[in-house]
Protein backbone atom coordinates (compact mmCIF):
# COMPACT_ATOMS: atom_id res chain seq x y z
CA UNK A 1 0.00 0.00 0.00
CA UNK A 2 1.88 2.96 -1.06
CA UNK A 3 -0.76 5.58 -1.02
CA UNK A 4 -1.51 5.72 2.57
CA UNK A 5 0.99 8.32 3.59
CA UNK A 6 -2.13 11.05 3.76
CA UNK A 7 -4.01 8.67 6.34
CA UNK A 8 -3.12 9.21 9.67
CA UNK A 9 -2.31 6.34 11.64
CA UNK A 10 -3.42 7.15 15.33
CA UNK A 11 -5.06 4.72 17.66
CA UNK A 12 -8.70 4.67 17.96
CA UNK A 13 -10.34 6.65 20.05
CA UNK A 14 -12.89 3.92 20.94
CA UNK A 15 -14.91 5.85 23.62
CA UNK A 16 -15.21 9.50 21.57
CA UNK A 17 -16.12 8.01 18.35
CA UNK A 18 -18.64 5.62 20.37
CA UNK A 19 -20.26 9.04 21.93
CA UNK A 20 -20.06 10.96 18.77
CA UNK A 21 -21.37 8.16 16.50
CA UNK A 22 -24.60 7.94 18.85
CA UNK A 23 -25.64 11.70 19.04
CA UNK A 24 -25.85 11.81 15.48
CA UNK A 25 -27.44 8.54 15.44
CA UNK A 26 -30.00 9.77 17.24
CA UNK A 27 -30.56 12.71 15.59
CA UNK A 28 -30.33 10.94 12.30
CA UNK A 29 -33.46 8.68 13.54
CA UNK A 30 -35.21 11.38 14.53
CA UNK A 31 -35.41 12.94 11.04
CA UNK A 32 -35.80 9.42 9.50
CA UNK A 33 -38.34 8.04 11.30
CA UNK A 34 -40.80 10.37 9.25
CA UNK A 35 -40.06 8.77 5.87
CA UNK A 36 -40.11 5.25 5.60
CA UNK A 37 -37.02 3.66 3.94
CA UNK A 38 -38.06 2.86 0.37
CA UNK A 39 -35.67 -0.42 0.16
CA UNK A 40 -36.15 -2.60 3.14
CA UNK A 41 -32.29 -4.32 2.28
CA UNK A 42 -29.50 -1.61 2.60
CA UNK A 43 -26.61 -3.60 2.59
CA UNK A 44 -22.86 -3.95 2.98
CA UNK A 45 -21.17 -6.76 2.17
CA UNK A 46 -17.18 -7.29 3.73
CA UNK A 47 -14.75 -10.19 2.09
CA UNK A 48 -13.08 -11.48 5.37
CA UNK A 49 -11.85 -14.88 3.94
CA UNK A 50 -8.79 -13.07 1.49
CA UNK A 51 -8.11 -10.87 4.18
CA UNK A 52 -8.65 -10.82 7.57
CA UNK A 53 -10.36 -7.71 9.67
CA UNK A 54 -10.67 -7.94 13.14
CA UNK A 55 -14.08 -7.51 15.80
CA UNK A 56 -12.88 -4.17 16.69
CA UNK A 57 -12.88 -3.00 13.01
CA UNK A 58 -16.20 -4.59 12.22
CA UNK A 59 -17.87 -3.00 15.37
CA UNK A 60 -16.13 -0.06 13.95
CA UNK A 61 -17.68 -0.05 10.38
CA UNK A 62 -21.73 -1.49 12.52
CA UNK A 63 -21.31 1.76 14.37
CA UNK A 64 -20.74 3.92 11.24
CA UNK A 65 -22.99 2.05 8.69
CA UNK A 66 -25.88 2.59 11.84
CA UNK A 67 -25.81 6.28 11.48
CA UNK A 68 -26.48 5.86 7.56
CA UNK A 69 -29.27 3.24 8.12
CA UNK A 70 -27.94 0.38 6.91
CA UNK A 71 -29.56 -2.43 8.14
CA UNK A 72 -27.69 -5.70 6.71
CA UNK A 73 -23.90 -6.22 6.70
CA UNK A 74 -22.85 -9.63 4.88
CA UNK A 75 -20.05 -11.28 6.31
CA UNK A 76 -18.78 -13.27 3.57
CA UNK A 77 -16.87 -15.68 5.67
CA UNK A 78 -15.86 -18.81 3.52
CA UNK A 79 -13.61 -18.91 0.60
CA UNK A 80 -9.99 -19.95 -0.89
CA UNK A 81 -8.23 -16.98 1.05
CA UNK A 82 -9.36 -18.69 4.62
CA UNK A 83 -12.21 -20.19 6.49
CA UNK A 84 -13.00 -17.37 9.13
CA UNK A 85 -16.14 -18.83 11.34
CA UNK A 86 -15.41 -22.12 13.98
CA UNK A 87 -17.28 -24.64 13.27
CA UNK A 88 -16.98 -27.13 15.88
CA UNK A 89 -17.78 -30.30 13.95
CA UNK A 90 -15.05 -29.63 11.19
CA UNK A 91 -11.83 -28.33 13.38
CA UNK A 92 -9.77 -28.91 10.65
CA UNK A 93 -11.37 -25.54 8.97
CA UNK A 94 -9.73 -22.97 11.63
CA UNK A 95 -6.90 -25.03 12.16
CA UNK A 96 -5.48 -25.19 8.95
CA UNK A 97 -8.18 -23.56 6.21
CA UNK A 98 -7.80 -20.21 8.19
CA UNK A 99 -4.42 -19.85 7.61
CA UNK A 100 -1.93 -19.20 4.61
CA UNK A 101 1.38 -19.00 3.76
CA UNK A 102 1.50 -15.54 2.67
CA UNK A 103 -0.48 -12.30 2.97
CA UNK A 104 -0.20 -10.76 -0.05
CA UNK A 105 -2.59 -11.91 -2.69
CA UNK A 106 -0.13 -11.85 -5.63
CA UNK A 107 2.29 -13.63 -3.86
CA UNK A 108 -0.19 -16.62 -2.50
CA UNK A 109 -2.98 -16.63 -5.19
CA UNK A 110 -1.75 -15.62 -8.35
CA UNK A 111 2.00 -16.26 -8.29
CA UNK A 112 1.84 -18.66 -5.67
CA UNK A 113 1.52 -22.48 -4.36
CA UNK A 114 -1.52 -21.81 -2.59
CA UNK A 115 -0.49 -23.32 0.75
CA UNK A 116 -2.23 -23.34 4.04
CA UNK A 117 -0.18 -23.39 7.48
CA UNK A 118 -1.49 -24.84 11.38
CA UNK A 119 -3.08 -22.08 13.22
CA UNK A 120 0.47 -21.05 15.31
CA UNK A 121 3.11 -21.94 12.47
CA UNK A 122 5.14 -18.84 13.02
CA UNK A 123 4.90 -17.69 9.08
CA UNK A 124 0.97 -18.63 8.94
CA UNK A 125 -1.00 -15.45 8.09
CA UNK A 126 -4.95 -15.77 8.75
CA UNK A 127 -7.41 -15.71 11.93
CA UNK A 128 -11.15 -16.82 12.49
CA UNK A 129 -13.75 -15.62 14.75
CA UNK A 130 -15.03 -18.01 17.42
CA UNK A 131 -18.66 -18.94 17.85
CA UNK A 132 -18.78 -16.67 21.13
CA UNK A 133 -17.01 -13.67 19.06
CA UNK A 134 -19.81 -13.83 16.49
CA UNK A 135 -22.80 -13.85 19.01
CA UNK A 136 -21.65 -11.02 20.42
CA UNK A 137 -20.52 -9.17 17.48
CA UNK A 138 -24.40 -10.30 16.35
CA UNK A 139 -25.85 -8.68 19.24
CA UNK A 140 -23.60 -5.40 19.43
CA UNK A 141 -25.02 -5.32 15.30
CA UNK A 142 -28.86 -5.85 16.15
CA UNK A 143 -28.56 -3.14 19.26
CA UNK A 144 -28.00 -0.70 16.06
CA UNK A 145 -30.52 -2.24 13.95
CA UNK A 146 -28.08 -4.17 11.53
CA UNK A 147 -28.86 -8.18 10.75
CA UNK A 148 -26.11 -9.74 10.02
CA UNK A 149 -26.32 -12.28 7.16
CA UNK A 150 -23.71 -14.95 7.17
CA UNK A 151 -22.22 -16.27 3.75
CA UNK A 152 -20.78 -19.51 3.26
CA UNK A 153 -19.56 -20.05 0.44
CA UNK A 154 -20.27 -23.73 -1.99
CA UNK A 155 -19.77 -25.30 -3.78
CA UNK A 156 -17.07 -23.27 -5.66
CA UNK A 157 -14.64 -21.08 -4.28
CA UNK A 158 -13.66 -23.40 -1.47
CA UNK A 159 -10.42 -24.88 -1.85
CA UNK A 160 -10.14 -24.28 1.77
CA UNK A 161 -12.66 -26.52 2.21
CA UNK A 162 -11.32 -29.39 -0.07
CA UNK A 163 -7.60 -28.89 1.04
CA UNK A 164 -8.61 -29.52 5.04
CA UNK A 165 -11.08 -31.65 4.00
CA UNK A 166 -10.23 -34.06 0.95
CA UNK A 167 -12.98 -36.79 1.17
CA UNK A 168 -15.41 -33.67 -0.28
CA UNK A 169 -12.95 -33.46 -3.83
CA UNK A 170 -14.07 -35.07 -6.75
CA UNK A 171 -13.29 -38.77 -7.52
CA UNK A 172 -9.85 -38.86 -9.29
CA UNK A 173 -8.84 -35.44 -8.41
CA UNK A 174 -6.32 -36.24 -6.05
CA UNK A 175 -4.04 -33.35 -6.62
CA UNK A 176 -5.79 -29.56 -7.19
CA UNK A 177 -8.21 -28.13 -4.58
CA UNK A 178 -11.33 -27.25 -5.95
CA UNK A 179 -14.98 -27.73 -5.87
CA UNK A 180 -16.75 -29.68 -3.24
CA UNK A 181 -18.35 -32.74 -5.62
CA UNK A 182 -22.25 -32.43 -5.40
CA UNK A 183 -22.32 -36.16 -6.17
CA UNK A 184 -21.07 -36.94 -3.10
CA UNK A 185 -23.37 -37.35 0.15
CA UNK A 186 -20.68 -37.01 2.24
CA UNK A 187 -20.76 -33.36 0.93
CA UNK A 188 -24.27 -32.86 1.93
CA UNK A 189 -23.71 -34.19 5.56
CA UNK A 190 -21.05 -31.66 5.82
CA UNK A 191 -22.83 -28.40 4.49
CA UNK A 192 -26.13 -29.04 6.67
CA UNK A 193 -23.64 -30.04 9.64
CA UNK A 194 -22.11 -26.55 8.52
CA UNK A 195 -25.09 -24.60 8.05
CA UNK A 196 -26.58 -25.98 11.19
CA UNK A 197 -23.59 -24.45 13.34
CA UNK A 198 -24.32 -21.03 11.54
CA UNK A 199 -27.94 -21.14 11.89
CA UNK A 200 -27.30 -21.28 16.04
CA UNK A 201 -25.04 -18.34 15.90
CA UNK A 202 -26.91 -15.76 13.63
CA UNK A 203 -30.58 -15.51 14.09
CA UNK A 204 -30.94 -13.57 10.40
CA UNK A 205 -34.14 -14.76 8.46
CA UNK A 206 -31.82 -15.03 5.61
CA UNK A 207 -28.06 -16.91 5.17
CA UNK A 208 -26.29 -17.11 1.71
CA UNK A 209 -24.65 -19.89 0.24
CA UNK A 210 -22.81 -18.07 -2.44
CA UNK A 211 -23.24 -20.70 -5.73
CA UNK A 212 -21.18 -17.97 -7.58
CA UNK A 213 -18.33 -18.99 -10.11
CA UNK A 214 -18.01 -22.76 -9.29
CA UNK A 215 -15.45 -23.99 -12.04
CA UNK A 216 -17.09 -27.34 -12.36
CA UNK A 217 -13.73 -28.77 -13.85
CA UNK A 218 -13.46 -31.84 -11.67
CA UNK A 219 -17.17 -32.50 -11.84
CA UNK A 220 -16.63 -33.45 -15.82
CA UNK A 221 -13.87 -36.06 -14.88
CA UNK A 222 -15.56 -37.42 -11.90
CA UNK A 223 -17.05 -40.81 -12.30
CA UNK A 224 -19.31 -39.96 -9.37
CA UNK A 225 -20.30 -36.74 -10.82
CA UNK A 226 -20.87 -38.50 -14.98
CA UNK A 227 -23.38 -41.52 -12.91
CA UNK A 228 -25.07 -38.82 -10.91
CA UNK A 229 -25.85 -36.61 -13.47
CA UNK A 230 -27.05 -39.84 -15.12
CA UNK A 231 -29.37 -40.76 -12.76
CA UNK A 232 -30.60 -37.67 -12.11
CA UNK A 233 -31.34 -36.98 -16.14
CA UNK A 234 -28.99 -34.01 -17.05
CA UNK A 235 -27.86 -33.38 -19.96
CA UNK A 236 -24.13 -32.05 -18.00
CA UNK A 237 -22.82 -32.31 -15.13
CA UNK A 238 -22.99 -28.15 -14.78
CA UNK A 239 -26.33 -28.69 -13.85
CA UNK A 240 -25.23 -30.69 -10.51
CA UNK A 241 -24.72 -26.97 -9.19
CA UNK A 242 -28.38 -26.38 -9.10
CA UNK A 243 -29.47 -29.78 -7.91
CA UNK A 244 -26.78 -28.96 -5.08
CA UNK A 245 -28.57 -25.39 -4.26
CA UNK A 246 -32.00 -26.73 -4.58
CA UNK A 247 -31.03 -29.22 -1.62
CA UNK A 248 -28.93 -26.59 0.25
CA UNK A 249 -32.49 -24.69 0.27
CA UNK A 250 -34.46 -27.22 0.95
CA UNK A 251 -32.48 -27.49 4.39
CA UNK A 252 -32.95 -24.20 5.14
CA UNK A 253 -36.20 -24.07 4.04
CA UNK A 254 -36.58 -26.22 6.61
CA UNK A 255 -34.69 -24.87 9.55
CA UNK A 256 -37.34 -21.79 8.71
CA UNK A 257 -34.65 -19.97 7.04
CA UNK A 258 -34.85 -18.27 3.63
CA UNK A 259 -31.76 -18.93 1.44
CA UNK A 260 -29.66 -16.23 -0.58
CA UNK A 261 -27.48 -17.03 -3.79
CA UNK A 262 -25.27 -15.29 -6.19
CA UNK A 263 -27.25 -15.19 -9.80
CA UNK A 264 -25.37 -18.05 -11.07
CA UNK A 265 -28.04 -19.67 -9.19
CA UNK A 266 -30.48 -18.82 -11.84
CA UNK A 267 -28.40 -21.72 -14.36
CA UNK A 268 -31.37 -23.53 -12.27
CA UNK A 269 -34.47 -22.23 -14.32
CA UNK A 270 -36.29 -23.64 -12.00
CA UNK A 271 -35.28 -22.21 -8.83
CA UNK A 272 -37.74 -20.28 -7.19
CA UNK A 273 -38.77 -19.25 -3.83
CA UNK A 274 -34.96 -17.64 -2.78
CA UNK A 275 -33.83 -14.22 -2.87
CA UNK A 276 -31.22 -13.83 -5.77
CA UNK A 277 -28.09 -11.39 -5.09
CA UNK A 278 -27.36 -9.59 -8.42
CA UNK A 279 -24.18 -9.40 -9.37
CA UNK A 280 -22.86 -9.86 -12.79
CA UNK A 281 -25.50 -8.22 -14.94
CA UNK A 282 -28.50 -6.13 -13.44
CA UNK A 283 -30.34 -7.76 -16.25
CA UNK A 284 -30.91 -11.11 -14.13
CA UNK A 285 -33.10 -9.32 -11.76
CA UNK A 286 -35.28 -9.86 -14.60
CA UNK A 287 -35.14 -13.22 -14.71
CA UNK A 288 -34.88 -14.17 -10.95
CA UNK A 289 -38.53 -12.20 -10.41
CA UNK A 290 -39.77 -13.92 -13.47
CA UNK A 291 -38.75 -17.62 -11.46
CA UNK A 292 -40.58 -15.77 -8.52
CA UNK A 293 -37.05 -14.97 -6.62
CA UNK A 294 -36.52 -11.60 -4.64
CA UNK A 295 -33.94 -9.92 -5.40
CA UNK A 296 -31.07 -7.92 -3.87
CA UNK A 297 -29.24 -5.53 -6.43
CA UNK A 298 -25.65 -6.07 -6.14
CA UNK A 299 -24.05 -5.34 -9.77
CA UNK A 300 -20.07 -4.95 -10.10
CA UNK A 301 -21.41 -1.69 -12.44
CA UNK A 302 -22.10 0.47 -9.12
CA UNK A 303 -21.87 -1.64 -6.09
CA UNK A 304 -18.35 -3.02 -6.16
CA UNK A 305 -16.33 -0.99 -4.09
CA UNK A 306 -12.85 -3.47 -4.75
CA UNK A 307 -12.82 -1.43 -7.99
CA UNK A 308 -10.93 1.58 -8.31
CA UNK A 309 -12.62 5.00 -7.42
CA UNK A 310 -10.22 7.48 -9.28
CA UNK A 311 -7.50 7.52 -11.60
CA UNK A 312 -5.99 4.12 -11.00
CA UNK A 313 -2.04 5.46 -11.15
CA UNK A 314 -3.50 7.62 -7.88
CA UNK A 315 -4.72 4.48 -6.22
CA UNK A 316 -3.82 1.62 -4.03
CA UNK A 317 -3.30 -1.50 -6.22
CA UNK A 318 -6.40 -2.69 -6.60
CA UNK A 319 -8.42 -5.57 -8.59
CA UNK A 320 -8.71 -2.68 -11.67
CA UNK A 321 -12.71 -1.81 -13.06
CA UNK A 322 -13.47 2.24 -12.02
CA UNK A 323 -16.67 3.12 -9.80
CA UNK A 324 -16.97 6.36 -8.94
CA UNK A 325 -18.97 7.88 -5.98
CA UNK A 326 -20.83 9.86 -9.01
CA UNK A 327 -21.56 6.54 -10.58
CA UNK A 328 -22.38 4.41 -7.34
CA UNK A 329 -24.94 7.91 -6.87
CA UNK A 330 -26.01 7.20 -10.33
CA UNK A 331 -27.79 3.92 -9.23
CA UNK A 332 -31.42 3.27 -9.69
CA UNK A 333 -31.93 -0.07 -8.45
CA UNK A 334 -35.65 -0.77 -10.15
CA UNK A 335 -34.76 1.04 -13.28
CA UNK A 336 -36.50 -0.46 -15.74
CA UNK A 337 -38.65 -2.28 -13.83
CA UNK A 338 -42.52 -2.64 -13.82
CA UNK A 339 -44.21 -1.43 -10.25
CA UNK A 340 -45.00 -5.17 -10.08
CA UNK A 341 -41.30 -6.46 -10.92
CA UNK A 342 -40.21 -3.74 -8.07
CA UNK A 343 -41.98 -5.08 -5.34
CA UNK A 344 -39.61 -8.13 -5.78
CA UNK A 345 -36.63 -5.87 -5.24
CA UNK A 346 -35.35 -5.77 -1.56
CA UNK A 347 -32.88 -3.27 -1.97
CA UNK A 348 -29.15 -2.92 -2.55
CA UNK A 349 -25.35 -3.72 -1.50
CA UNK A 350 -22.34 -2.59 -1.76
CA UNK A 351 -19.57 -5.05 -1.73
CA UNK A 352 -15.82 -4.86 -0.42
CA UNK A 353 -14.10 -8.07 -2.29
CA UNK A 354 -10.26 -7.72 -0.16
CA UNK A 355 -7.85 -9.51 -2.21
CA UNK A 356 -5.89 -6.43 -2.69
CA UNK A 357 -6.87 -4.38 1.12
CA UNK A 358 -4.82 -5.74 3.59
CA UNK A 359 -5.55 -2.79 6.24
CA UNK A 360 -8.39 -1.74 8.07
CA UNK A 361 -7.19 2.09 6.90
CA UNK A 362 -7.40 0.80 3.18
CA UNK A 363 -10.95 -1.01 3.21
CA UNK A 364 -12.58 2.31 5.11
CA UNK A 365 -10.80 3.95 2.15
CA UNK A 366 -12.70 1.78 -0.44
CA UNK A 367 -15.61 1.67 1.53
CA UNK A 368 -16.53 5.05 1.93
CA UNK A 369 -18.14 7.52 0.48
CA UNK A 370 -19.45 5.18 -1.88
CA UNK A 371 -21.55 2.72 0.74
CA UNK A 372 -23.07 6.31 1.63
CA UNK A 373 -24.52 6.74 -1.75
CA UNK A 374 -25.72 2.83 -1.30
CA UNK A 375 -27.35 3.56 2.21
CA UNK A 376 -29.03 7.23 0.85
CA UNK A 377 -30.48 5.19 -2.14
CA UNK A 378 -31.71 2.42 0.14
CA UNK A 379 -33.74 5.15 1.68
CA UNK A 380 -34.34 7.11 -0.68
CA UNK A 381 -34.66 5.30 -3.99
CA UNK A 382 -32.38 7.27 -6.13
CA UNK A 383 -30.44 10.15 -5.75
CA UNK A 384 -32.04 13.16 -7.55
CA UNK A 385 -29.32 15.72 -7.17
CA UNK A 386 -26.30 14.11 -7.27
CA UNK A 387 -24.05 17.35 -6.60
CA UNK A 388 -25.73 18.11 -4.08
CA UNK A 389 -25.41 14.85 -2.09
CA UNK A 390 -21.55 15.05 -2.72
CA UNK A 391 -21.06 18.30 -1.36
CA UNK A 392 -23.64 17.18 1.88
CA UNK A 393 -20.63 14.16 1.74
CA UNK A 394 -18.14 16.33 2.14
CA UNK A 395 -19.97 18.62 4.95
CA UNK A 396 -19.46 15.16 6.90
CA UNK A 397 -15.96 15.10 6.58
CA UNK A 398 -14.81 16.57 10.20
CA UNK A 399 -17.49 14.04 12.12
CA UNK A 400 -15.62 11.16 9.71
CA UNK A 401 -12.88 12.82 10.47
CA UNK A 402 -13.83 12.33 14.65
CA UNK A 403 -14.19 9.16 14.22
CA UNK A 404 -11.25 8.45 12.49
CA UNK A 405 -12.97 6.72 9.54
CA UNK A 406 -9.92 6.85 6.69
CA UNK A 407 -12.22 7.72 4.02
CA UNK A 408 -11.73 9.31 0.40
CA UNK A 409 -11.72 12.49 -0.52
CA UNK A 410 -13.96 13.47 -2.39
CA UNK A 411 -12.36 16.92 -3.34
CA UNK A 412 -8.72 15.18 -4.32
CA UNK A 413 -10.79 13.26 -7.31
CA UNK A 414 -9.10 13.63 -10.23
CA UNK A 415 -11.43 11.59 -12.53
CA UNK A 416 -12.08 9.98 -15.64
CA UNK A 417 -8.93 9.40 -18.40
CA UNK A 418 -8.82 12.31 -20.54
CA UNK A 419 -8.55 10.83 -23.93
CA UNK A 420 -12.20 9.54 -22.71
CA UNK A 421 -13.65 13.30 -22.45
CA UNK A 422 -12.21 14.25 -25.76
CA UNK A 423 -13.17 12.46 -28.45
CA UNK A 424 -12.06 13.20 -31.88
CA UNK A 425 -13.80 12.56 -35.33
CA UNK A 426 -14.30 8.77 -36.32
CA UNK A 427 -12.15 8.09 -39.43
CA UNK A 428 -15.16 5.37 -40.34
CA UNK A 429 -16.28 7.25 -43.94
CA UNK A 430 -12.75 6.98 -44.69
CA UNK A 431 -11.61 3.33 -43.62
CA UNK A 432 -12.93 0.11 -43.63
CA UNK A 433 -12.06 -2.81 -41.34
CA UNK A 434 -11.13 -6.11 -42.07
CA UNK A 435 -10.61 -8.06 -38.99
CA UNK A 436 -8.81 -11.48 -39.67
CA UNK A 437 -9.37 -12.36 -36.07
CA UNK A 438 -12.29 -11.37 -34.53
CA UNK A 439 -12.18 -9.37 -31.69
CA UNK A 440 -14.09 -10.94 -28.37
CA UNK A 441 -17.83 -10.94 -28.14
CA UNK A 442 -17.71 -10.30 -24.21
CA UNK A 443 -15.54 -6.99 -24.99
CA UNK A 444 -16.55 -5.98 -28.63
CA UNK A 445 -16.61 -1.86 -28.16
CA UNK A 446 -18.86 -0.81 -30.74
CA UNK A 447 -18.08 -3.49 -33.17
CA UNK A 448 -16.39 -3.07 -36.18
CA UNK A 449 -15.88 0.54 -36.32
CA UNK A 450 -14.89 0.70 -32.84
CA UNK A 451 -11.06 1.71 -33.48
CA UNK A 452 -11.82 4.50 -35.69
CA UNK A 453 -14.62 5.96 -33.90
CA UNK A 454 -12.77 8.57 -32.43
CA UNK A 455 -13.82 7.36 -28.87
CA UNK A 456 -11.32 6.39 -26.92
CA UNK A 457 -11.76 3.66 -23.48
CA UNK A 458 -11.59 5.45 -19.94
CA UNK A 459 -9.87 3.84 -17.00
CA UNK A 460 -11.48 0.62 -16.94
CA UNK A 461 -11.33 -2.18 -19.43
CA UNK A 462 -15.04 -2.96 -18.88
CA UNK A 463 -16.72 0.16 -20.25
CA UNK A 464 -17.96 -0.77 -23.39
CA UNK A 465 -14.94 1.30 -25.22
CA UNK A 466 -12.40 -0.45 -25.12
CA UNK A 467 -11.95 -3.79 -27.76
CA UNK A 468 -10.83 -7.11 -26.67
CA UNK A 469 -9.01 -9.74 -28.53
CA UNK A 470 -8.07 -13.09 -26.66
CA UNK A 471 -4.59 -14.83 -27.39
CA UNK A 472 -5.31 -18.51 -28.92
CA UNK A 473 -3.66 -21.80 -27.43
CA UNK A 474 -2.84 -22.15 -31.17
CA UNK A 475 -0.03 -19.94 -31.44
CA UNK A 476 1.01 -21.93 -34.52
CA UNK A 477 -2.06 -21.16 -37.00
CA UNK A 478 -2.69 -18.04 -34.94
CA UNK A 479 0.17 -16.21 -33.53
CA UNK A 480 -1.73 -12.87 -33.57
CA UNK A 481 -4.68 -11.96 -31.04
CA UNK A 482 -5.28 -9.01 -32.61
CA UNK A 483 -4.92 -8.80 -36.46
CA UNK A 484 -6.94 -6.57 -38.82
CA UNK A 485 -6.22 -4.86 -41.72
CA UNK A 486 -7.23 -1.65 -42.68
CA UNK A 487 -8.35 -0.48 -46.01
CA UNK A 488 -7.94 3.58 -46.79
CA UNK A 489 -10.06 3.00 -50.03
CA UNK A 490 -7.30 4.26 -52.57
CA UNK A 491 -3.41 4.80 -51.55
CA UNK A 492 -2.78 7.46 -49.84
CA UNK A 493 0.21 9.08 -48.37
CA UNK A 494 0.38 7.91 -44.34
CA UNK A 495 2.60 9.88 -42.45
CA UNK A 496 1.45 8.58 -38.76
CA UNK A 497 -0.01 5.52 -37.53
CA UNK A 498 -1.15 6.08 -33.80
CA UNK A 499 -2.55 2.97 -31.70
CA UNK A 500 -3.54 2.55 -27.97
CA UNK A 501 -3.20 -0.06 -25.12
CA UNK A 502 -4.24 -0.62 -22.23
CA UNK A 503 -2.58 -3.21 -19.50
CA UNK A 504 -4.44 -4.69 -16.53
CA UNK A 505 -3.03 -7.52 -15.41
CA UNK A 506 -5.19 -8.27 -12.79
CA UNK A 507 -7.42 -9.27 -15.80
CA UNK A 508 -5.21 -10.91 -17.66
CA UNK A 509 -5.07 -7.81 -19.97
CA UNK A 510 -1.16 -6.98 -21.29
CA UNK A 511 0.44 -4.83 -23.86
CA UNK A 512 1.63 -6.77 -27.18
CA UNK A 513 4.58 -8.57 -26.60
CA UNK A 514 4.81 -8.09 -30.48
CA UNK A 515 3.06 -5.28 -32.09
CA UNK A 516 3.70 -4.71 -35.96
CA UNK A 517 2.42 -2.59 -38.74
CA UNK A 518 2.95 -4.09 -42.46
CA UNK A 519 1.27 -1.63 -45.38
CA UNK A 520 0.71 -2.40 -48.84
CA UNK A 521 -0.68 -0.78 -52.07
CA UNK A 522 -2.52 -3.73 -53.56
CA UNK A 523 -4.02 -5.81 -50.65
CA UNK A 524 -1.46 -9.06 -51.58
CA UNK A 525 2.07 -7.92 -50.86
CA UNK A 526 2.85 -6.59 -47.63
CA UNK A 527 6.12 -4.39 -46.30
CA UNK A 528 6.86 -4.38 -42.44
CA UNK A 529 7.58 -0.70 -40.90
CA UNK A 530 7.28 -1.52 -37.46
CA UNK A 531 7.76 -3.75 -34.94
CA UNK A 532 7.02 -3.22 -31.09
CA UNK A 533 6.70 -5.03 -27.90
CA UNK A 534 6.40 -4.83 -24.39
CA UNK A 535 7.65 -7.22 -21.88
CA UNK A 536 5.21 -9.17 -19.79
CA UNK A 537 4.77 -7.28 -16.41
CA UNK A 538 2.23 -8.81 -14.07
CA UNK A 539 1.42 -7.05 -11.22
CA UNK A 540 2.12 -3.53 -12.11
CA UNK A 541 -0.75 -0.83 -12.14
CA UNK A 542 -3.21 -0.66 -15.07
CA UNK A 543 -1.00 0.97 -17.90
CA UNK A 544 -2.26 3.08 -20.73
CA UNK A 545 0.07 3.04 -23.90
CA UNK A 546 0.54 5.34 -27.46
CA UNK A 547 2.69 3.77 -30.12
CA UNK A 548 2.79 5.16 -33.10
CA UNK A 549 4.81 4.87 -36.37
CA UNK A 550 6.22 8.03 -37.83
CA UNK A 551 7.41 8.25 -41.63
CA UNK A 552 6.03 9.00 -45.20
CA UNK A 553 4.67 6.08 -47.20
CA UNK A 554 2.00 5.80 -49.49
CA UNK A 555 -0.40 2.41 -49.37
CA UNK A 556 -4.21 1.76 -49.26
CA UNK A 557 -3.67 -1.23 -46.97
CA UNK A 558 -2.32 -0.98 -43.34
CA UNK A 559 -2.23 -4.71 -41.30
CA UNK A 560 -1.95 -4.40 -37.68
CA UNK A 561 -1.04 -7.62 -35.68
CA UNK A 562 -0.53 -7.97 -31.99
CA UNK A 563 0.43 -11.11 -29.36
CA UNK A 564 -0.62 -11.16 -26.05
CA UNK A 565 2.37 -12.86 -23.84
CA UNK A 566 0.49 -16.18 -23.26
CA UNK A 567 -2.22 -18.23 -24.85
CA UNK A 568 -5.68 -17.07 -22.74
CA UNK A 569 -4.65 -13.05 -22.05
CA UNK A 570 -5.83 -10.70 -23.94
CA UNK A 571 -4.39 -7.15 -25.90
CA UNK A 572 -6.71 -4.54 -25.55
CA UNK A 573 -7.06 -1.31 -27.56
CA UNK A 574 -9.29 1.33 -27.90
CA UNK A 575 -8.36 3.33 -31.15
CA UNK A 576 -6.18 3.43 -34.18
CA UNK A 577 -5.72 6.93 -35.92
CA UNK A 578 -4.03 7.33 -38.45
CA UNK A 579 -2.44 10.76 -39.76
CA UNK A 580 -2.91 12.28 -37.05
CA UNK A 581 -1.06 15.55 -36.01
CA UNK A 582 1.97 14.37 -34.28
CA UNK A 583 1.84 14.79 -30.74
CA UNK A 584 3.60 12.44 -27.22
CA UNK A 585 3.73 8.88 -27.29
CA UNK A 586 4.57 6.22 -25.42
CA UNK A 587 3.34 5.40 -21.73
CA UNK A 588 1.10 7.62 -20.73
CA UNK A 589 2.01 10.00 -17.99
CA UNK A 590 -0.20 7.72 -15.30
C1 LIG B 1 -18.80 -12.46 -7.08
O1 LIG B 1 -18.31 -11.34 -7.26
N1 LIG B 1 -18.16 -13.55 -7.50
C2 LIG B 1 -20.10 -12.64 -6.45
ZN1 LIG C 1 -17.73 -35.38 -8.28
Amino acid sequence: MTNFSFLRNIARALCVGAILSYSSLAQAQEKENAVSPVYSWRGCMIDLSRHFFTTDFLRKQIDFLAEHKINRLHLHLTDAGGWRIQIKKYPRLTEIGAWRTESDWHKWWIGGDRRYLHEGDSAAYGGYYTQDELRALVAYAQERGITIVPEIEMPGHSEEVTATYPELKCVGNEGAQADMCPSNEATYTFLENVLQEVIQIFPSHWIHIGGDEASRDTWLKCTRCQQKAKELGFNHVNDLQGYLIRRIQRFLTQKGKEMIAWDEALEDTTLTGATIMVWRNAAAARQAIRQGNKVIMSPTSHCYFDYHQDAPYLQPTGIGGYNTFNNVASFAPAAGLSAEERSYILGLQGNLWTEFIETPEHAEYMLYPRELAIAEIGLKGRISDISHFRKSIIRQYPHLDSLEIHYFDLRKEVGERPESQNQKNSQAADIKVVYHRPFSTYYPASGNEALIDGTYGGWSHTDGRWQGFCQSTDTIKKPYCMDLTLDLGKVKAIHNIDMEFLQNSEAWIYLPEDFRISISKNGRNFREIFQKGAPREPNSKPLYVHWRWIGTKKARYIRLQARAPRPGEWVFSDEIRINEQRGKCGTKPY
